[in-house]
């Protein structure tokens, strides 16, 4: 089961010395709006829950959060920048997510379907919700909420209507602990935040090309304007989706949800 004070004892071992507020609750209706009503009182607040009766998805979509299962995880975060320096943090999110995955756990194969999925075979092991709470000189305070289908089976989690789904115990065939998984994410999501401020997305592109799952790909990508299809051809150093149409027209993305044509 989920524990504050094994996740940190872990973050001591770890040798993560930033101040943190963590609350690790039963159930909740969402991470992500737990975080919003809680009257903050550190730089970094986290919460983490067993299960959430309301877990949101992209796009209004619901987020399946069975008990004890999974990772349902947020963290509110105050960055010494203004939003327009956080360019490419949902693709840093992802990034931060893999590398940490591959680093503990040995999981090879994992990409990134951009923004923000993480895939494995086709199928989505993990997913990020960010959400903006406020600017104020020149900080931006955000709540970044992360969901990763760890110990169930991803058969249990894809409804028809869905993408398949997939999670860790499909990857590794064992039972992860989670609360390692936790303590390890906060070390690596604090480490990539504090490497986005201070070199800006630029110094991820490297990372992201090696797990890019579009590059190459025709792609059809849903826009509040229509539908753009192209060839996805990487992002640029903010992040955006660079889409080459039939014309041979780049196009910069910067938000939309995309589909393999
Ligand atoms: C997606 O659609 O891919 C994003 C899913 C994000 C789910 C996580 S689970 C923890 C946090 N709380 C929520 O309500 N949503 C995010």
């Amino acid at each position: 089961m989920l524990d504050q004070h094994t996740i940190q004892r872990l973050l001591q071992s770890l040798h993560f010395n930033q101040p943190f507020d963590l609350h690790v609750l039963e159930t909740v209706d969402s991470t992500n709006q737990f975080l919003k009503d809680f009257p903050i009182a550190s730089n970094v607040t986290i919460c983490c829950a067993e299960s959430q009766t309301q877990g949101r998805g992209r796009f209004g979509r619901y987020w399946h959060s069975p008990f004890a299962k999974n990772i349902y995880f947020s963290i509110r975060y105050q960055f010494n920048c203004t939003i327009e320096n956080l360019a490419g943090l949902s693709l840093v999110v992802s990034l931060a997510i893999v590398k940490m995955l591959k680093n503990f756990w040995g999981t090879a194969e994992i990409q990134i379907k951009w923004p923000n999925d993480l895939i494995w075979q086709d199928k989505k092991l993990a997913g990020t919700l960010i959400e903006l709470i406020g600017t104020q000189n020149s900080t931006t305070d955000l709540i970044v909420g992360i969901g990763i289908n760890v110990n169930s089976m991803g058969r249990e989690l894809t409804t028809q209507l869905e993408r398949p789904s997939c999670s860790l115990y499909d990857i590794t065939q064992q039972t992860i602990d989670r609360n390692m998984l936790i303590a390890q994410l906060i070390v690596q999501l604090h480490h990539d935040f504090q490497q986005l401020v201070t070199q800006g997305f630029a110094s991820f592109i490297r990372d992201w090309e090696s797990l890019d799952y579009l590059h190459g790909k025709p792609i059809a990508i849903t826009q509040p304007t229509g539908i753009l299809s192209g060839l996805a051809c990487g992002v640029n150093e903010a992040g955006l989706l660079k889409v080459c149409d039939t014309s041979g027209m780049m196009h910069y993305l910067s938000a939309g949800e995309t589909s393999l044509r």
